[in-house]
């Protein structure tokens, strides 16, 4: 392996506390224990603990079982967990740039993906077929237009996560349309054509949001299916997907979010028809989203992990749904041995190490 680097950690002032308090939760469970399997330091800190002018770092460090606390210089890895908030954008947008004139290593991408520019970047690749059709809107009126094509749409915020920003919306017959959503529990109403604009306006406010059509998901008991898959690069630089889980819908609930999680064999053990065979369909899951990370990479630079939504249509299609820059990896700790999760965090660490060690040699 390549020599140890200090490893970054940017997560909430929340759970900085809770860290303190022995309370790392699952996921920095896991990566705490693979920081001590590869022999890599973690470092955790808050936004509030960077200091700009000094570019120094106040944060925690495991010591001795414990924590102890530290000012560092910047470090030259980032791994960000924590949503950055609206009031905090401004100075998180100026460390980046600092880090980036840097040359710090970023394990994950420091933004929340946007839908929109995610799409426009595979749209130009041989991946496009895979897509869902997609537009942006700058007027919720362009939806109606939309509609009169394709009478169920997806409406999603550009930047936006766990279903909150998810809106189904469908025409039913002459100026009667329909809208299903689930945040705080499900929403669904029949609605005139200036009530569905009402509602869009109502539930995005300001964001920017795109329309896409509806894929065909395969279902169970009615209930949609689609599928997680957690995938990385190795510090050999080879793409790997560390697991993919299968993820079925609440009743009558356009997303997944919230949902039974399992892994795709168990999944394909209790619903044999669903997928065939288990292997064949493994295999070209995996291989198509090798694809997909590398052509994502090849718009947005370099990473060391990403979630990627991705679905199964009826007549046996893989269609792209988004991908995750930051994620929360629900899915895989329902679905996965502890193990196989520290091994990837692992992973992740020799993957931060030998990019750091790439860049030192550039310098
Ligand atoms: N075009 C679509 N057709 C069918 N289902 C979709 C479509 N887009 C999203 N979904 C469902 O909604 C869920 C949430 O959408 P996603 O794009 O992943 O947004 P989020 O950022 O909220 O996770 C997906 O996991 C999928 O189940
Ligand atoms: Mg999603």
């Amino acid at each position: 392996m390549a020599t140890a680097t200090r490893v970054g950690v940017l997560v909430g002032p929340r759970r900085l506390e809770a860290l303190v308090k022995g309370n790392p939760g699952p996921r920095l469970a896991a990566l705490l224990q693979a920081g001590r399997e590869a022999g890599v330091p973690l470092f955790f800190f808050t936004l509030d603990g960077v200091d700009m002018d000094a570019r120094t770092i106040k944060g925690i460090t495991p010591a001795e079982g414990w924590w102890q606390e530290a000012r560092l210089s910047y470090l030259p890895v980032l791994y960000r967990i924590c949503a950055v908030a609206e009031e905090q954008r401004p100075l998180f947008a100026a460390f980046l740039s600092q880090l980036r004139r840097r040359g710090t290593v970023f394990l994950n991408y420091p933004w929340f993906m946007d839908k929109w520019e995610t799409y426009r970047c595979l749209v130009n690749t041989e991946l496009a077929p895979h897509l869902p059709r997609t537009w942006p809107i700058a007027d919720p009126a362009e939806v109606l237009a939309l509609l009169e094509e394709h009478p169920q749409l997806y409406l999603k915020a550009c930047v936006g996560g766990r279903g909150k920003q998810v809106l189904r919306v469908e025409k039913l017959g002459r100026d009667a349309y329909g809208f299903i959503r689930f945040r705080d529990g499900l929403a669904r109403g029949k609605l005139h054509k200036f009530s569905l604009l009402r509602e869009i306006q109502g539930f995005f406010g300001a964001r920017p949001i795109i329309a896409q059509e509806r894929i065909d998901l395969i279902q169970v008991n009615g209930r949609n299916v689609d599928l997680r898959a957690e995938v990385q690069r190795t510090a050999q630089g080879t793409i790997h997907v560390i697991a993919i889980a299968a993820r079925i819908a609440r009743r009558h609930s356009p997303i997944t979010t919230h949902s039974v999680s399992m892994s795709l064999e168990n999944f394909s053990r209790l619903y044999p028809s669903l997928l065939g065979d288990y292997r064949a369909f493994a295999a070209r899951a995996e291989e198509f989203l090798c694809r997909v990370y590398a052509a994502l990479e090849k718009c947005f630079g370099c990473c060391g992990e990403l979630g990627i939504d991705f679905g199964l249509d009826c007549s046996g299609g893989l269609w792209f749904i988004e991908a995750n820059s930051q994620s929360a990896k629900v899915s895989l700790f329902n679905s996965c041995p502890l193990s196989l999760i520290i091994r990837s965090y692992v992973n992740l660490l020799e993957y931060a190490c030998a990019q750091a060690a790439q860049r030192k040699a550039l310098d």
